[in-house]
C-alpha cells in the first residue's frame, strides 16, 4: 500500500504546496480531504506562478488524478473559476482527471455573509478568519442542515433544502446580524448553473479510493492549514472549523484508518501565522519585518502580512506526536540568511510553570514567554544547495539541532520556492 499523508506543522503556509507537487511526481492519486477555499498554496513551476485554494497541488503533474474529498467545503463558484483557468493553460483536459465528492458540503453565499458579519461585530476580538464562510459551512453540516453536492445535483431536494435553509438565515442575518437578507432566486439560479458544470466530475470519492489503493495505486492526501490550526488540537478559538491533523484523512477521504504508510510534516525553518492568536515566538520588531520581507510572508488568499517569529521546537513536537510524523520536509532554510543568531524555543514559562508542551489555555499560551537557544547564523545564499554537504557549517548545524528537537527525521530540506531547490536527504 502506498499511501502518504501531507500535513502542515505549524499555522499553515509551511510550503506544502512545493511538496506535494514534489511528492505529486511519485503519485497516481492526489487527495484533498479537509478545508475548503481558504486555504492558498502557491506554485512555482519554471517561470510561472499558480495560486490553487482547492483543487489539489498536484494538478500541475500531467495525468494526475485529482480528488476532492467529502471532508472538503466546496465553493461551487470558486472551483469552476480555477477549473476554467487551469484549462485555459492545458491542465485538467480530461474530465476524468478530477472528482468530486458526491458527500462534500456546500459552501453557500449566506455561509459568507454569516463568517464576515460575525468578524465585524467581534470586533478587536475577531478571529481573523479568511472570510470565505468556512466555519458557517461547517457548523450546518454538524448541525445536518448543510447541503450537499449529491443534493445540489438533485433539482427537487435543492429547491427544498436552499429555501429552508434561506428563510432561517435571512431572520438571523437581519435579526441578530443587523445584515440584509439574501435573494433565493439569485442563489437558486447561480447553484443551478454550477451544478451542471459540475456534474461530470461528481462521484463517489470514498469507493473510488478504496478501489485504487486496493490496486496499489499510490495515493497522496494534501492537508491544508495546519496542525495548530486544528479545531480540537490547535490554539481555539483561534483555529479553522475542521481537523488538520494526519488522521482527518480517514473521516475526511472514508479510506479506513489503517490505510495511512507515511505522514510527511512540512515545517518552515521559523514561524509564521496570518490571523489572531496566540503565537510566543512572534517578532515584532526588526526580525518580524526582516522574515516577512525576505521570506514573502503574505497569505496566499487574502494578501495579508503574516505575522512572523522564531522557530518553535515545543509546537513542531507536539503536531509531531499528533499526526504520528514519519518525516518532516523543512523549508525556507534559505530566508534565514544573514540573521545571526538564530533563536530556537525549547520550551515556554507561564505563570510560573515550565511547559514542554502547548497549553489547552489560551490565555496561559498568550502570556507564555519562550525559552531560547541560541546558534550562530550564517551568511551564504543557500538556493544552490542540492546536497546536505552544499550548506554552510552552521547551517548544517541548525538543521541538526531542529531535526533532534522536532523527534522526527528530516527527509527533504527546501532552500527556494523552485521545485529543484531542494536537498532531498538520504
Ligand atoms: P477560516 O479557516 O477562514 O475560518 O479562518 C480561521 C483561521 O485560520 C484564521 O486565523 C485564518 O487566517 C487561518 N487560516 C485558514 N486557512 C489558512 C491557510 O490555508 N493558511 C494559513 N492560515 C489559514
Ligand atoms: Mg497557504
Amino acid at each position: 500500500m502506498s499511501t502518504t499523508v501531507v500535513v502542515g506543522v505549524q499555522w499553515g503556509d509551511e510550503g506544502k504546496g512545493k511538496f506535494v507537487d514534489i511528492l505529486a511526481h511519485d503519485a497516481d492519486i492526489v487527495v484533498r480531504f479537509q478545508g475548503g477555499n481558504n486555504a492558498g498554496h502557491t506554485l512555482v513551476v519554471g517561470d510561472e506562478r499558480t495560486v490553487l485554494h482547492l483543487i489539489p497541488s498536484g494538478v500541475l503533474n500531467p495525468g494526475k488524478i485529482c480528488v476532492i474529498g467529502n471532508g472538503v467545503v466546496v465553493d461551487p463558484a470558486v472551483l469552476i473559476e480555477e477549473l476554467t483557468a487551469l484549462r485555459k493553460r492545458g491542465y485538467l483536459a480530461d474530465d476524468a482527471c478530477l472528482k468530486i465528492s458526491d458527500e462534500a458540503h456546500l459552501i453557500l453565499p449566506y455561509h459568507k455573509s454569516i463568517d464576515l458579519a460575525r468578524e465585524r461585530l467581534r470586533g478587536k476580538g475577531e478571529i481573523g478568519t479568511t472570510g470565505r464562510g468556512i466555519g458557517p459551512a461547517y457548523e450546518d453540516k454538524i448541525a445536518r442542515t448543510g447541503i450537499r453536492i449529491v443534493d445540489l445535483l438533485d433539482e427537487v431536494v435543492f429547491k427544498e433544502k436552499l429555501e429552508r435553509n434561506i428563510e432561517e438565515k435571512n431572520h438571523y442575518l437581519k435579526a441578530i446580524l443587523r445584515e440584509p437578507g439574501l435573494d433565493f432566486a439569485t442563489i437558486y439560479d447561480a447553484f443551478r448553473a454550477h451544478a451542471d458544470r459540475l456534474r461530470p466530475y461528481v462521484t463517489d470519492t470514498a469507493l473510488y479510493l478504496h478501489r485504487e489503493i486496493k490496486a496499489g495505486r499510490r495515493v497522496l492526501f494534501e492537508g491544508a492549514q495546519g496542525t495548530m490550526l486544528d479545531v480540537d488540537h490547535g490554539t481555539y478559538p483561534y483555529v479553522t472549523s475542521s481537523n488538520c491533523v494526519a488522521g482527518a484523512v480517514a473521516a475526511g477521504a472514508g479510506i479506513g484508518a489503517g490505510a495511512v504508510r507515511q505522514v510527511v510534516g512540512i515545517c518552515k525553518a521559523y514561524t509564521t501565522r496570518v490571523g489572531n492568536g496566540p503565537f510566543p515566538t512572534e517578532e515584532h520588531g526588526d526580525i518580524g519585518v526582516r522574515l516577512r520581507e525576505t521570506g514573502d510572508e503574505f497569505g496566499a488568499t487574502t494578501g495579508r502580512p503574516r505575522r512572523c517569529g522564531w522557530f518553535d521546537a515545543v509546537l513542531v513536537r507536539q503536531a509531531a506526536r499528533l499526526n504520528g510524523l514519519t518525516g518532516i520536509a523543512l523549508t525556507k532554510l534559505d530566508v534565514l540568511t544573514g540573521l545571526d543568531p538564530l533563536r530556537i524555543c525549547t520550551a515556554y514559562r507561564a505563570d510560573g510553570e515550565r511547559y514542554e508542551h502547548v497549553p489547552a489555555s489560551v490565555r496561559v499560551l498568550d502570556a507564555a514567554v519562550p525559552e531560547y537557544e541560541d546558534l550562530p547564523g550564517w551568511t551564504e545564499p543557500l538556493s544552490h544547495a542540492r546536497k546536505l554537504e552544499d550548506l554552510p557549517a552552521n547551517a548544517r548545524r541548525y538543521v541538526a539541532r531542529l531535526e533532534e528537537l522536532s523527534d522526527t527525521p528530516f527527509t527533504m530540506i527546501s532552500v527556494g520556492a523552485r521545485r529543484e531547490e531542494t536537498i532531498v536527504l538520504p
